[in-house]
């Protein structure tokens, strides 16, 4: 069974995507994680992300990069969606990608483009989203747990930009695949927000839920 997740930065779907393959014992790739290494990578020898020719350079990042915690870091976030609008660099990054989603026993992937791009035969495609104040109000507690400290102003307009540059970019835009569900964690807890991808997954292979 394929699982797509995909939603914009913040809405959860890095979380719910994990719990599902938990849930169903499936594997699981965060495909963002590859955008943010081509990012870093880029930015380690001090080149520009918005370079098609730099940033391709970068798809070939050696793997112990993937484990790097400065990956997870706003700043690379903001490197890696100005990489991912290179339609060079997503070619690079759709084989890895491919193979994950087709291995035998199914996978979970979470990203942007999977249910559209990767893997449009996914059995099942979540969209995810959320508010852009909920998301910010999120990423905020994250930040402030790993003690870095901007304001919720800043968060959201941070969020927008990405969400904008994510969203328009020409070359496999953030969009609903036609079939994905859509999921509005706005308003939902964390256990909220899984129980119900949960219920969307057993709903749509028609799984008995366990009880
Ligand atoms: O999910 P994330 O915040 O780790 O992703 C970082 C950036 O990578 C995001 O702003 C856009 C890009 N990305 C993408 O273009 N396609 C994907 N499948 C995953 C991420």
């Amino acid at each position: 069974m394929i699982i797509a997740v995909d939603g914009p930065t913040a809405s959860g779907k890095g979380t719910i995507a994990k719990a599902l393959a938990r849930h169903f014992g499936l594997p699981h790739l965060d495909t963002g994680l590859l955008y943010r290494a081509v990012g870093y990578q880029v930015s380690l020898y001090g080149g520009d992300p918005n370079d098609p020719a730099e940033a391709l350079g970068a798809t070939n990042f050696p793997d112990e990069l993937l484990g790097h915690p400065e990956l997870r870091s706003e700043a690379t976030g903001g490197l890696a969606s100005r990489a991912s609008v290179h339609p060079g660099v997503r070619k690079a990054l759709f084989e890895r990608q491919r193979d994950f989603a087709t291995q035998p026993n199914g996978a979970v992937l979470d990203g942007r483009d999977i249910g559209t791009v990767i893997a449009p035969e996914a059995d099942v495609k979540l969209f995810v989203t959320a508010s852009v104040e909920a998301r910010a109000k999120r990423r905020w507690a994250e930040m402030r747990a790993r003690g870095e400290s901007h304001t919720l102003v800043e968060i959201e307009d941070d969020l927008r930009r990405r969400d904008t540059r994510d969203t328009t970019r020409k070359d496999a835009p953030l969009i609903p695949a036609e079939d994905a569900f859509l999921l509005d964690t706005s308003e939902m807890t964390k256990e909220e927000a899984i129980a119900a991808a949960i219920a969307v997954v057993n709903e749509a292979t028609g799984q008995t839920p366990c009880p």
